[in-house]
């Protein structure tokens, strides 16, 4: 996986105790394990150029301060079996959590996991199975992870997908496929994810969305347009989050990270019927000219 185009939007939206004192295991953002994406002294809503320790990147184990805290703490990493989120189940892993991985693809995440493990790193990558478009999947996994770990104490929204179904001619089912897993499972896993740290008192979790530039603009290319919805639906999901947890007086934190073009499988799932059309899209980026699918941020 490569990030190709500058940067990253990073907004860390927490803060209910940021005024108030501290948490029961801290609050400082720069400890977080939304260190995976953002570097200490970002601000919010900063565009962040890449680093030079990227996330996934493969230059060993990246001992960031702080991160000790999170050792042996239970993150879990929705869309796992390739691109970002196998890059940040990776990272994670490295610095000594417990991750659990899901998507359909099981088998690329039990690759990762062996991979993890023969390579020393001190946590462990737990893959599962999960259709995120099917609620009574998340809520199982959600089950086995209280019966088998106790709990989740970091929730990374990563899994998402863009169809090519236009507005005046898309299908609605590609809307719906869209929908489901960008919106509504990020909604529902947030939403568990909460209710697991609260019923175990825990103060300083963090629930992390992989939203997208197409969450703050949107590009003039049609087959982004639904697409750009859902991730402007992430936008505002997380703001709100911020709010209710505001509201509710927990240290718990809201993080919306919004990539620039990354180069993984997501644009041939775009372009499925035009392969050579999506490996256009990454060389274009690559060579430094926008090809409009995902702009330069
Ligand atoms: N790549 C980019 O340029 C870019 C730019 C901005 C934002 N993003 C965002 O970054 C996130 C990750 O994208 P990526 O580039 O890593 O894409 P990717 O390589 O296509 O990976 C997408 C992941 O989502 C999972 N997923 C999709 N549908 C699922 C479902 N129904 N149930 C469970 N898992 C599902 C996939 O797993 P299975 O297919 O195995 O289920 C896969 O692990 C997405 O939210 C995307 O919108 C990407």
């Amino acid at each position: 996986m490569r990030r190709i185009a500058g940067g990253l939007r990073v907004e860390s939206r927490s803060e209910a105790g940021r005024d108030s004192g501290g948490s029961r295991r801290g609050s400082d953002a720069s400890r977080s394990a939304a260190a995976a994406e953002e570097r200490p002294g970002v601000s919010s809503s900063t565009p962040v150029p890449p680093s030079s320790s990227e996330v996934g990147g493969r230059r060993g184990p990246m001992a960031r301060p702080g991160m000790e805290r999170w050792r042996d703490r239970l993150a879990l990493v929705t869309g796992a079996s390739g691109g970002i989120g196998a890059a940040v189940a990776r990272a994670l892993v490295q610095q000594g959590l417990k991750v659990v991985g899901c998507a359909r693809t099981v088998s690329n995440i039990e690759e990762l996991a062996a991979e993890c493990k023969s390579a020393g790193y001190p946590g462990t990558l737990i893959p599962y199975r999960c259709d995120l478009s099917n609620e009574e999947d998340i809520l199982s996994m959600f089950s086995a992870i209280r019966s088998q770990h106790s709990g989740v104490d970091i929730c990374i929204n990563n899994a998402g997908l863009a169809r090519p179904d236009t507005l005046l001619s898309g299908s609605t089912s590609g809307w719906k496929d869209m929908f489901n897993v960008n919106v509504l499972a990020l909604s529902i896993c947030t939403r568990e994810a909460y209710q697991s740290m609260k019923e175990r008192n825990v103060d300083d979790g963090h629930i992390i969305n992989i939203n997208s530039m197409s969450g703050h603009r949107v590009l003039p290319l049609s087959v982004t347009h639904f697409y750009s919805a859902t991730k402007y639906a992430v936008t505002a999901l997380t703001e709100g989050l911020r709010q209710e947890l505001r509201e509710a007086q927990t240290h718990i934190r809201a993080t919306c990270i919004s990539p620039g073009v990354v180069e993984t499988q997501f644009a041939f799932k775009l372009h499925d019927k035009d392969p050579e059309k999506a490996a256009a899209t990454y060389e274009q980026m690559k060579r430094g000219v926008g090809s409009g699918l995902v702009g330069r941020s």
